[in-house]
């Protein structure tokens, strides 16, 4: 079509690719016709901030200073009014039209590009009434780093789920996963409904941004549910790699059936290197029952065990706890630039 019928029918066609130009870091990329910011940046090795991918936790926030985009939906919906009002859009949600200059808050680095691979189940453990283990093989072998997560694909089911790594990288390559059981689940209700071994999945990892950080400050961590996954995997790759910190590990439940692993987290405890607090407390606990342990929410014992040392907050689980763990730990006194975050939205793939 040529750009005088283009202009005359009013029909946009957008170019092959886009080149988006980061204000103030001198840095380029290429985004191919049809790809969202985040995807094109992820797949090219760039640290391209993110963590839902779905439009809903604002982190791929960018403000577009020049060029067109198309949005998904709109940006409005993961961004406060103010932002959205002063030009931030999401990068996992907007495609360019055009090529596009933006500014980001964070300064861009370089990150593991995802692969995609089938993978074998390999093993499948109950951990709790509601919660399985998945170990798989990967064709090829995928590169993380503890607290980071996979898309899992089951062509048998027809879905798609994430699922933090709950182990460090193996020798073998094999990986491992806890699958909660939701209640209509597509994925869990399959893993659950029957011995799956042998079965085949597509893998596309890593992604997602948290992790340790380095410091000698007192390592918070609040796991929710299966929030403790990744909170575990970061663990133990402190223990191989002999970088222990003290700890305090909240690890909130609904009642004692719900608690899980206590037997991988007490034998972390017993070889680690430094202070390893575990505070397990149940919120829907019977009166009655034999628990003799702490009740209500986690953030009710924060104020207890933190007591004056620089701390880093490392949160993990449903969106809501997540979102009370870091106001809480910020009226406290933590500073919000150090409480690490992976609160667990329904990530579709990138
Ligand atoms: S809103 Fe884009 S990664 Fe969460």
């Amino acid at each position: 079509m040529n750009e005088f019928f283009k202009k005359i029918s009013g029909l946009f066609v957008p170019p092959p690719e886009s080149t988006v130009s980061v204000r103030g870091q001198g840095f380029q990329f290429k985004v191919p016709r049809g790809q969202t910011i985040l995807e094109s940046a992820l797949h090219q090795g760039i640290a391209f901030p993110h963590d839902c991918k779905v439009g809903s936790c604002g982190t791929c926030k960018y403000k577009l200073i020049s060029g067109r985009v198309n949005e998904l939906t709109s940006s409005a919906m993961g961004l406060s009014g103010d932002l959205y009002q002063s030009g931030y859009r999401l990068g996992c949600q907007c495609i360019p039209k055009e090529d596009l200059e933006i500014e980001l808050d964070t300064v861009l680095g370089q990150a593991l590009v995802p692969i995609e691979t089938s993978a074998l189940i390999s093993k499948q453990k109950r951990l709790a009434h509601d919660i399985i283990e998945m170990e798989v093989v990967p064709d090829k072998q995928i590169a993380f780093y503890p607290g980071q997560y996979a898309d899992v694909e089951c062509a048998e089911c027809s879905a798609v789920r994430s699922y933090s790594f709950s182990a460090p990288p193996q020798p073998d390559g094999s990986l491992s996963f806890h699958v909660r059981l939701v209640p209509g689940g597509v994925f869990s209700g399959w893993l659950f409904g029957g011995d799956r071994t042998g079965a085949t999945l597509t893998l596309r990892a890593p992604y997602g941004q948290f992790g340790l950080h380095e410091s000698n400050a007192t390592m918070v961590c609040v796991a929710g549910g299966t929030g403790l996954a990744p909170i575990k995997c970061v663990l133990q790759s402190m223990t191989q790699a002999q970088r222990e910190r003290d700890v305090l590990l909240f690890f909130g439940a609904r009642q004692q059936r719900d608690l899980y692993c206590l037997d991988e987290i007490e034998a972390l405890q017993l070889d680690w290197g430094g202070r390893f607090e575990l505070i397990p407390v149940l919120s829907e606990e019977s009166s009655t029952s034999s628990w003799k342990g702490k009740r209500g929410m986690v953030t009710e014992y924060f104020k207890e065990y933190l007591t004056g040392q620089p701390y880093e907050g490392y949160l993990c689980g449903p969106p809501p706890m997540v979102d009370a763990a870091e106001t809480e730990l910020v009226r406290l006194g933590v500073a919000r630039e150090l409480v690490f975050a992976d609160r667990f939205y329904n990530r579709p793939p990138c």
